[in-house]
């Protein structure tokens, strides 16, 4: 897991033109909005040291998409916080690589920024999201219309999940 480079440029514009990627969300990125994504991820990191990490994976070193954890800031019940948020390209789904990458990032948000919670939101439909979020021990706290997610309202209506740091 690792801030982003240019060599992500392609494969994840690629990740972005996936309808079944993208299924859960309004609309397919352009290279523009692609673009914009990684310097929007590579801004993050420089400011906060952290971000929707790149993930590699470790023996063939394959870029296979993204799992982090972000500052959120748009209104709603659950805001400001930070979310933990992945998209994975198909080719990399059904084998844990998002738990894993998760749970690593549960680690570093708890034991070295020292964040109390880290939130998730994820489309209501969207069940392989809400397992990732199941089986790493978040809990159900309530739903939200989520503001920032314009254009089709089918994607809308967001499941909320968090997790406390164990004191
Ligand atoms: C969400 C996503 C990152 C999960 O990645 P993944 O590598 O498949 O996740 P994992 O393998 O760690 O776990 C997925 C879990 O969902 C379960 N699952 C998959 N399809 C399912 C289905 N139709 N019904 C119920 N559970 C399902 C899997 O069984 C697995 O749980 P298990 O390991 O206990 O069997 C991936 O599907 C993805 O990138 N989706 C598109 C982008 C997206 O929607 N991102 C989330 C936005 S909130």
């Amino acid at each position: 897991m690792r801030n982003w480079t240019p060599s992500d440029i392609v494969p994840f514009i690629e990740m972005s033109q996936d309808p079944e990627v993208m299924n859960y969300f309004p609309k397919l990125l352009s290279e523009e909005e692609s673009k914009d994504f990684i310097i929007s991820m590579q801004r993050h990191f420089k400011d906060f040291g952290f971000c929707y990490f790149a993930i590699d994976i470790l023996k063939n070193e394959e870029f296979i998409g993204f799992t982090g954890l972000l500052h959120q800031t748009f209104e709603s019940d659950f805001t400001p916080c930070v979310d933990m948020g992945w998209r994975l390209k198909q080719s990399a789904w059904g084998m844990g690589y998002a738990t894993e990458a998760a749970i690593e990032c549960l680690r570093f948000a708890f034991n070295i920024l020292k964040l109390n919670e880290v939130y998730s939101f994820a489309t209501i439909n969207n069940i392989r999201s809400e397992a990732v979020m199941k089986k790493i021990g978040m809990n159900f706290v309530g739903t939200v219309q989520h503001p920032m997610i314009v254009g089709d309202h089918r994607f809308k209506h967001c499941v909320v999940y968090n997790i406390k740091k164990i004191k």
